[in-house]
């Protein structure tokens, strides 16, 4: 019988490049999806006769142990969370639910089904916040500056506690963002790069922004998937940060995507306040030694690969929508 992996979160971005992945390695793949009045299957559309959905909410406790018993796995990757920072600010005790108690209750759905399950939890960078010391590491402490970063780090440090309490095979990885074509359109790499081609296209004149001097780790999305189940498959549990080791901002991230379209950015982008953060993190960029080390970390895309990529299948997909005339000048 093939290995079950059950991931959280298949609809989203990282979902869909790990099921990709689970799927290629022969693993049969279960996602946890959640009942909505219209489907947000979009990014797994392709993979929509491989893989068995099942219905279930993190924020109900009797959902997820019905999803667990139903799928059976040997691995869970846990990465559904309301994870987009702005948003947390605004709805802190939603974003709590899902992205902190959502954690306890994957990690005791386990502990109620089968404690031989594989965990990975989706921390994030965000932890690092107004960070202590560059570049940051696993030993790096926490100073979260968003509700979205402070449930983060209850995340991780209920994975860390169920493994050293309950003896679970209990993983936290500490991911620096990655990107794709796949990201929200929300975030910034995506909302750069889908601006560049709506204006490149006549659809927009301009592209309005918040802070231009925020620094980030920017890796691509596929690369970073293979890091989550290589944690899964070592002899031990434990945690690890997976980052590129560089750091770029925001302005260098728009000069290159308008740059790769045939445009000058300065003539696009307008700085706009309403897109500023209450709190913000200013600086990230990771170290990545000890996944090079123990987990063969090997990036394949490197930022401006990442950027370019990304401007390309915009340009593409929105050049095609107009030809269809489902978007007009
Ligand atoms: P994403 O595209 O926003 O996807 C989030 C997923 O969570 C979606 O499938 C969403 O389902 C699901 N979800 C949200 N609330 C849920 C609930 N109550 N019950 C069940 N499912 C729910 O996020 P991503 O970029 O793929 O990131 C994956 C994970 O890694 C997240 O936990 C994120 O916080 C973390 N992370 C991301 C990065 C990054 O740079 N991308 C870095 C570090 C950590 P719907 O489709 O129904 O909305
Ligand atoms: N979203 C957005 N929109 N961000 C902007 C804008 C804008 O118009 N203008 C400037 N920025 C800046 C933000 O202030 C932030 O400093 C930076 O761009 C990156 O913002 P996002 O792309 O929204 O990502 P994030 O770093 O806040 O969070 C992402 O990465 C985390 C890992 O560090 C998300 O994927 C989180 O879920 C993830 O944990």
């Amino acid at each position: 019988m093939p290995k079950r992996a059950l991931i959280t979160g298949i609809t989203g971005q990282d979902g869909s490049y790990l099921a990709e992945q689970l799927l290629g390695e022969g693993l049969e793949v279960f996602g946890m999806v959640r009942r909505s009045s219209t489907e947000t299957f979009e990014r797994i559309a392709h993979l929509r006769d491989r893989v068995t959905l099942v219905q279930a909410d993190l924020l109900d406790q009797t959902s997820v142990i019905r999803a667990l018993q139903r799928a059976e796995p040997q691995e869970v990757y846990n990465l559904a969370a309301q994870s987009f920072v702005p948003t947390s600010f605004e709805q802190p005790e939603l974003t709590a639910q899902y992205t902190a108690l959502g954690v306890t209750r994957m990690l005791e759905g386990i502990r109620a089904v089968d404690k031989r399950i594989r965990f990975y939890q989706a921390s994030s960078s965000e932890m690092f916040g107004k960070v202590r010391e560059s570049p940051q590491s696993e030993r790096t402490p926490f100073h979260p500056r968003s509700p979205y970063a402070v449930a983060k780090a209850y995340g991780h440090f209920m994975t860390v506690n169920y493994r050293e309490s309950y003896g679970l095979f209990a993983c936290s990885g500490i991911l620096f963002n990655h990107e794709s074509p796949r990201r929200g359109l929300e975030f910034v790499t995506r909302k750069i790069t889908d601006g560049v081609a709506r204006i490149k296209h006549g659809l927009a004149r301009e592209l309005r922004l918040g802070n231009l001097d925020a620094r980030r780790d920017w890796g691509f999305a596929g690369d970073y998937v293979r890091m989550m189940v290589a944690m899964l498959r070592q002899d031990r549990p434990d945690d690890y940060v997976v980052a590129s080791g560089e750091t770029h901002s925001v302005r260098e991230l728009c000069q290159i995507a308008f740059a790769r379209a045939g445009l000058d950015w300065e003539r696009h982008v307008v700085v706009d306040a309403s897109f500023i953060r209450p709190a913000e993190v200013d600086l990230l960029v990771g170290d990545p030694a000890k996944a090079g080390r123990e987990l063969g970390w090997q990036p394949t895309v490197d930022f401006r690969g990442l950027v370019e990529m990304m401007v390309d299948a915009d340009l593409a997909r929105i050049g095609q929508a107009v030809a269809r005339r489902e978007l007009r000048h």
